[in-house]
């Protein structure tokens, strides 16, 4: 076997993989010789060859302007957006509404990333964020998905794509809560692909053991290969959607536990425009705001990484003052399952980006495990949002950060984005709707509201009396009924 896989790895410049063979296991030969068939190493060449290449992006900067966008009702910033076709706020709720009464909407969760940054030794959706209950991202995420699917009256299919870092534990955690009150055969969980890290200096892919490559996830544009990948019945996630007669499906972030999962409203723009894709946006407080920049070139949509656009555009402004590019992605998506179905059929459908990372790994002349210090390594990952431009009539729908935006990215006691944060803009949220509903809560007293409960001030206000008062942390629930 070892003659076969060093003929086949010199090929590349990759035969290095095979500097421990003769101390491994019969059972280590095979997995690392099962690793090496799952490499497309041209590809892999391919990629290191063209790594300084400018991004594409660039080219498109000096032409991209404001991309057509609707705005949620929830947004009060004033600022007019450019509108391809208008929607009123009664149409788009009524278009969503009906799509939804027939069955045709499915929901995607990415939960397949490493979480590097946050440093919880479990999945991300493990993590707990309800700030009175304790409640885990996943919880969240799937009460959501069970209150729709109770109000609409359809199971709606809930896919979650694992990665291999995520997948085992996240299985066993979900069949450990009974899929929070959702059937097993609603839930289709699946695991994406991987990309083996190269080293800068030299290409060559860096190995995590002795018989192992430092393999990770191949980014949340994995999900495209992932969810249309045949399993052996000779169907994909995708075919199984459809056959239940799935049209559009919700995508989402595991880090986000405010986005509003099956939004009629947000259904209802991307409806009545006609679009094959439409993101959410939040408004950039400033030219150089860290976020993906959605924008409009020639009639089509891109998403310009903040890195890549330069300054002078980035400070272009309309009449009135405000940012020409001004469209944030958060990356909550809506995509038609055709779209899906069109584009994994093109390889260049979605690109690889390359980001240079520190990756742990094997020093071939000694066998020890090293922790660079600075960057030494490559890795490639794909992102959804580049389906943009494939996309017919794409459009953004801009939404307020209070209402739809607290992602978990980094370790508690951060400043931003942290677990503290979280909590905070979910209680925040909790206690503008009892508010709204006329109820009076005592300043700074944490408030939590299941997803089961209640889903908008209005809906709070169907169930709280007004002026019931709320003077010690609470968590508004019931327990979710079996979906039948
Ligand atoms: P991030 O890029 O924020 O990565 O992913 P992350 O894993 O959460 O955190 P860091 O960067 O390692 O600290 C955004 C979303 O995309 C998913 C993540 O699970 C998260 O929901 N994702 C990311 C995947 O599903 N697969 C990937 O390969 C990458």
């Amino acid at each position: 076997m070892k003659n076969k896989l060093f003929e086949h790895l010199t090929q590349y410049g990759q035969e290095h993989l095979l500097t421990f063979w003769e101390s491994l296991s019969d059972l280590e030969q095979q997995e690392l010789a099962t690793q090496i068939e799952f490499v497309d190493f041209a590809q892999v060449a391919d990629l290191y060859e063209h790594r300084d290449d400018p991004a594409e992006s660039l080219t498109l900067a000096d032409r991209a302007t404001d991309p057509p966008a609707y705005k949620f009702s929830t947004v009060t910033d004033p600022t007019p957006c450019k509108s391809r076709k208008p929607v009123s706020f009664q149409e788009a709720v009524s278009a969503g509404q009906e799509v939804l009464h027939q069955g045709k909407v499915g929901a995607i969760l990415v939960a397949g990333g490493q979480g590097t940054r946050l440093g919880f030794p479990h999945p991300k959706g493990m993590y707990p964020v309800g700030p009175v209950s304790e409640a885990t991202l996943f919880q969240i995420h799937f009460e959501k998905v069970l209150a729709n699917s109770l109000r609409y009256g359809y199971p709606i299919p809930f896919c979650i794509m694992t990665s291999p870092a995520t997948h085992n534990e996240t299985v066993d955690f979900l069949e450990q809560k009974n899929y929070f009150g959702l059937k097993k055969e609603d839930v289709f969980i699946f695991c994406q692909g991987t990309m083996p890290a190269v080293s800068l200096e030299n290409g060559r892919i860096l190995l995590d053991s002795k018989g192992g490559m430092a393999l990770s996830p191949d980014g949340h544009g994995g999900m495209l290969a992932a969810i249309t990948r045949k399993k052996t019945d000779g169907s994909s996630v995708l075919d199984r959607l459809r056959q239940r007669g799935i049209e559009y499906l919700f995508y989402n972030q595991v880090d986000n536990p405010l986005v509003r999962i099956c939004s009629p409203e947000f259904l209802g723009y991307h409806l009545l425009s006609g679009s094959e894709l439409t993101s959410q946006v939040i408004r950039k407080r400033f030219p150089t705001d860290k976020v993906g920049n959605i924008v409009e070139v020639d009639g089509r949509l891109y998403v310009i990484e903040y890195s890549d656009l330069p300054e002078e555009v980035a400070r272009r402004t309309n009449q009135d003052g405000s940012l020409k590019i001004w469209a944030g992605s958060i990356a909550v998506h809506l995509f038609n399952a055709d779209l899906l179905d069109r584009t994994s059929k093109i390889a260049a459908s979605l690109p690889f980006h390359i980001a240079r990372k520190k990756v742990p790994f094997i020093d071939l002349a000694t066998g020890e495990r090293i922790k660079p210090e600075k960057e030494n390594a490559i890795k490639f990952e794909r992102f959804i949002f580049d389906l943009l431009p494939s996309a017919k009539n794409a459009v953004v729908v801009e939404v307020d950060p209070p209402n739809h935006y607290a992602p978990l990215k980094n370790a508690p006691g951060s400043p931003s984005d942290s677990p503290e944060t979280v909590k905070r803009d979910l209680s925040e949220m909790y206690t503008d709707w009892l508010r709204k509903a006329e109820a009076v809560v005592d300043e700074a007293t944490p408030i939590e509201i299941s997803p089961l409960f209640a889903d908008s001030p209005e809906s709070v206000g169907q169930k709280i009396a007004k002026g019931t008062r709320f003077e010690a942390p609470t968590y508004l629930f019931c327990s979710p009924p079996h979906f039948n």
